[in-house]
């Protein structure tokens, strides 16, 4: 199974990447705004830099910050040429403006994570303009007193059956048993809080037969 790194922080990024835990790098403008004040060039091309080094392509989604359809389009193409690398998927949260947006820049052949849905009819509609990917968000669709679980499930499963291109990447997790329900669900990717990653790697009995092992062998070798 997949799992990305919901991170714009180059330590963690880095950290994630060095273990092999990770094959993708999602951000948004929220996440990028938790990293010191800098320019935001700047810090996308140290994360880009991280990525570069990596043994095989690391996606990178990145999301525009412009509600405006045309604007949304010139920052698209701006973060293409300023970024210039391959895996650079350009986020535009979904809607139906948006839609137009997505279009255009599959026409231009630019890689787009359609973002911020909440439903099946969303993603569908998002598969249907060219998506490259689509992010659901697990925890924000169980907010809504949605049942987070079917909606993944659903949308998995019809893409996989019609045979679209579009994968889609479940973010928005607010714990590590989302993960695992995102999985089950039928998610291509998801994409994981850096703080859950050590969390899924612990368990007290591993601790406890490890404790175990160590203790034995050494009386052993007394
Ligand atoms: C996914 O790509 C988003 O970055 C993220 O998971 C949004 O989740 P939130 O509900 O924590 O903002």
């Amino acid at each position: 199974m997949r799992l990305f790194i919901d991170s714009a922080n180059v330590r963690e990024i880095e950290d994630a990447l060095s273990r092999g835990v990770v094959c993708g790098v999602t951000t948004n403008p929220s996440i990028l705004a938790k990293e010191p004040k800098s320019d935001f060039k700047t810090l996308v091309k140290s994360i880009v830099s991280v990525l570069r080094s990596a043994p095989r392509p690391i996606p990178l989604s990145v999301e525009v910050f412009s509600t405006r359809p045309e604007q949304m389009i010139a920052q698209a193409c701006d973060f293409v040429e300023a970024f210039d690398y391959e895996e650079l998927y350009v986020k535009i949260p979904i809607g139906w403006n948006e839609f137009k947006v997505i279009h255009e820049l599959k026409k231009r052949e630019v890689k787009v994570n359609c973002t911020g849905c909440m439903s099946f009819n969303q993603a569908l509609l998002a598969a249907n303009a060219g998506a490259d990917f689509i992010s659901l968000f697990y925890g924000r669709i169980r907010d809504a007193g949605d049942d987070a679980f079917t909606v993944v499930e659903q949308t998995c499963s019809t893409l996989k059956k019609a045979g679209s291109k579009s994968q889609v990447i479940i973010g928005s997790i607010r714990h590590i048993y989302d993960i695992n329900d995102a999985i089950r669900a039928g998610a291509d990717f998801v994409t994981v809080p850096p703080q859950f990653l050590p969390q899924m790697a612990a368990h007290p009995k591993t601790d406890e037969v490890v404790r175990q092992f160590v203790k034995d062998f050494e009386k052993w070798l007394e």
